[in-house]
């Protein structure tokens, strides 16, 4: 049993390609939103916060994610590009860290999401003060009746201000589960010349 316990399961190599295994695992093994993630923020003044968003691409050159720029998250990022997201698959027991700066996708790219989503979404987007003060749902139903009313027989315009954000990752690290929890941990740090470098830690 020492033996088994002391064969790595967390292949060093391309963590990107390593997401990319643990995330097609996931989305079989996943009861629902397997793409989802929390995204951590913080003020200026390192005052942090953490809600769930959801993974609409990714690849060598980072993790994409939409939202609305005026939101409290998109006030906090402008002012501070620092982020971190989390994935835990329960069903895999298994938790992945990413740590980087945000980039704004371009206009194409968003125009794209934005009108790949359900008409109801886009409209609930355009209506949606996202993170303000909301007196009533009737309130809320009111604008989002209007807005439909607005866009009635046209495409819907995407906000200015709702887009989509790309986590350049800096560092990655891949948690496995393990017996008597001796947990496996590999954590990847990408250097100045763009190449990953990794290294177990303790649990
Ligand atoms: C599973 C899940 C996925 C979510 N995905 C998104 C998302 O992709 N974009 C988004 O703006 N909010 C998403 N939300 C809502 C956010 O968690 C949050 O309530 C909202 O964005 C406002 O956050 P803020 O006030 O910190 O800006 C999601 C919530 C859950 C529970």
């Amino acid at each position: 049993m020492e033996n088994e316990l002391a064969r790595e399961v967390v292949p060093h190599g391309d963590p990107i390609a390593l997401f990319k295994a643990w995330y097609d695992e996931a989305r079989t093994t996943e009861l629902n939103d397997s793409n989802a993630m929390a995204l951590a923020t913080a003020t200026p003044e390192g005052l942090p916060s953490v809600r769930m968003v959801l993974l609409k691409g990714y690849g060598a050159d980072g993790f994409v994610f939409y939202t609305n720029g005026l939101s409290r998250k998109g006030r906090e990022i402008a002012a501070n590009p620092n982020v971190a997201l989390l994935f835990h698959w329960k069903s895999l027991r298994r938790q992945i860290r990413i740590e980087g700066h945000l980039q704004p996708v371009t206009a194409e790219e968003a125009d794209a999401y934005f009108h790949s989503r359900a008409r109801d979404s886009q409209l609930g987007a355009v209506a949606s003060d996202q993170s303000a003060p909301l007196d009533s749902r009737e309130t809320f139903l009111a604008r989002y009746e209007s807005v439909r009313d607005r866009f009635d027989g046209k495409d819907v315009e995407r906000p200015g201000h709702w887009g989509g954000y790309r986590v350049v990752p800096a560092a990655m690290e891949f948690w496995h589960d393990r017996a008597h929890r001796l947990h496996e941990r590999r954590r990847f740090e990408r250097g100045a010349d763009g190449d990953w470098s990794s290294t177990l830690l303790y649990p």
